[in-house]
């Protein structure tokens, strides 16, 4: 079975016990990862980005995607 992500999704590789925050927003400077670019967001449009934290029990790689990075 295949899996199709969007264009617009990106190929992480994570660490065992690292934690990561990843962009939901697509405001941040270093996508996929979060800035801190989305408090500014928040404040300016009213609306309650928050980034998505990830921890993993192993060695991996993920695809991330969110539908704000297409607008
Ligand atoms: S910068 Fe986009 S969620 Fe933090």
């Amino acid at each position: 079975m295949s899996i199709e992500f969007p264009e617009s999704s990106k190929e992480i590789t994570i660490i065992k016990g690292k934690r990561y925050s990843i962009c939901t927003c697509g405001a941040s400077a270093v996508m996929p990862f979060c800035d801190g670019k989305h408090r500014e967001i928040n404040e300016k449009e009213v609306c309650n980005y928050k980034s998505i934290k990830i921890i993993s029990e192993k060695d991996t790689k993920i695809q991330v995607h969110s539908a704000a990075w297409d607008s």
